[in-house]
Parts: structure tokens; sequence; C-alpha cells
């Protein structure tokens, strides 16, 4: 579980997406599973990228949208099968979305949404997933719950979970390790670190170069 933080226009959304493949680095290169990036890799990984403006307006329902995270692996014009029908009713069964499975997502509220793009990523069954502020829409209970999930899914199948987090009481209690940016890595370490609130304070009050 790794944590990463870092002022707004630092760069963390560059980041995942230069993990994925989306953005080329100018310079330096970025190894996943120790190798360059290739179709085969970003298989491998998931996405969930961060709540802004996203078109709710189209016509599909929660399940349909669900079940686009399988076209990746499943190859887009082909008919999903029985077994790809199973792992997208347990992903909604565990992002609690069964109940919500026929309703448009046109109608669906900020949280709930995060949630089905949550889902979409898990249909992939990857074995990294990339998280860019998924908790932004999330009441108290719906933040912990989901939280709660991705831990549970990082200690039962291994599922390495990056995500970007503006919460730190979050990244404390839920990360093995956290990684602060501003344009560049500014501070690493775990959350027990004792030097972790000063740089906290020096990235986010003193700094004053962004
Ligand atoms: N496609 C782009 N072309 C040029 N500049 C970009 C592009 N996308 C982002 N930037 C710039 O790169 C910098 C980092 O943006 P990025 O979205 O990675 O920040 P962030 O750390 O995710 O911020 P936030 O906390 O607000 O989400 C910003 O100055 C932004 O304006
Ligand atoms: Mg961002």
């Amino acid at each position: 579980m790794v944590g990463i933080c870092g002022p707004n226009g630092s760069g963390k959304t560059t980041l995942l997406k230069t993990i994925l493949g989306l953005i080329k680095p100018t310079e330096g290169k970025v190894l996943v599973f120790g190798k360059p990036i290739t179709k085969d890799t970003q298989m491998r990984i998931g996405y969930m990228p961060q709540l802004k403006g996203y078109s709710k307006e189209f016509p599909a329902k929660v399940k349909d949208v669900v079940s686009m995270g399988r076209y990746p692996i499943r190859g887009l014009f082909k008919r999903l099968t029985r077994k790809d029908w199973e792992i997208i009713e347990r992903v909604m069964n565990d992002t609690q979305l069964s109940e919500l499975a026929d309703r448009p997502i046109g109608q669906l509220s900020g949280g709930q949404f995060q949630r089905v793009m949550l889902a979409q990523a898990l249909a992939k069954q990857p074995e990294i997933i990339l998280l860019d502020e998924p908790t932004s829409a999330l009441d108290f209970r719906m933040t912990i719950k989901f939280m709660d999930l991705l831990k549970e899914l990082n200690e039962k199948y291994g599922l390495t979970v990056i995500a970007v987090h503006h919460d730190l009481q979050l990244l404390k209690d839920y990360t093995d390790r956290i990684i602060c940016i501003d344009k560049a890595v500014e501070w690493e370490g775990n959350p027990q670190d004792a030097d972790l609130d000063e740089a906290l304070l020096r990235i986010f009050f003193y700094k004053t170069t962004h």
C-alpha cells in the first residue's frame, strides 16, 4: 500500500499517467515489474482517474460501465463470457454496487460514481491499481469502507495499491510507504517515521517555490 501526496499541481496525476504509459517521460525511464511498459504490462495495471467532469450523460447502466473493465482483457468487440460476468458480479458485490447494477450512471451521486470507477478498475483483475484521489467524493463512513476494501485486496490477493491522497490521516492509517512529491520526490518513508510530520509541514506550508 503506497500513498502519494503533494500540493496541487505537484505532478501526482502526471506521475500515475507516466507509470501507466499514457505520458512518455521527457527524461529518465519508467520500469514496471522491472521492465519498460508494454501493452502486456498495461493489462496488469488498473487505473481509477481523478474525478472531474466525467460525462455522466453517457447512457449506460452501472453494470455496463463496470463490465467495460473487462474489455482490455477480452477485446473490445468480443462477447463477455460467463466467467467475465462472475468477476463483474464479484467486484460489484465487493464495492457494494449490486443494488445499483441497473441504475443509469447519470442518476448516481458523486460517491456512488466513484465506487463504479473503482469497480471498473478492479474488474480488470489487475496486479497493481493506481488510484487518483479515490475517496474525494466519499463520506466518512464510505471512505473507511473503501480503504478497508483496498487493504483486504492487498492482504488477500497481494494487490499493489498506489494511491494519491490529500487526506494525510488516511495516508498514515492505510499505507506502508509514503512518497511526497513536489515536482521531485521531497520525502519518502514509512507512516511511523518520526520526521513525517515535519516533512509534511515543510512541503505543504513552508515551501514557497510552487
Ligand atoms: N497535458 C498537460 N500539458 C501540460 N501541462 C500539464 C498537463 N497536465 C498537467 N499539466 C501541468 O503539470 C503540473 C502537474 O499537474 P498534475 O495534474 O500532475 O498535478 P497534481 O499533483 O495531480 O495536482 P492536483 O492535486 O490538483 O490533482 C501542473 O502545473 C499542470 O498544470
Ligand atoms: Mg491530480
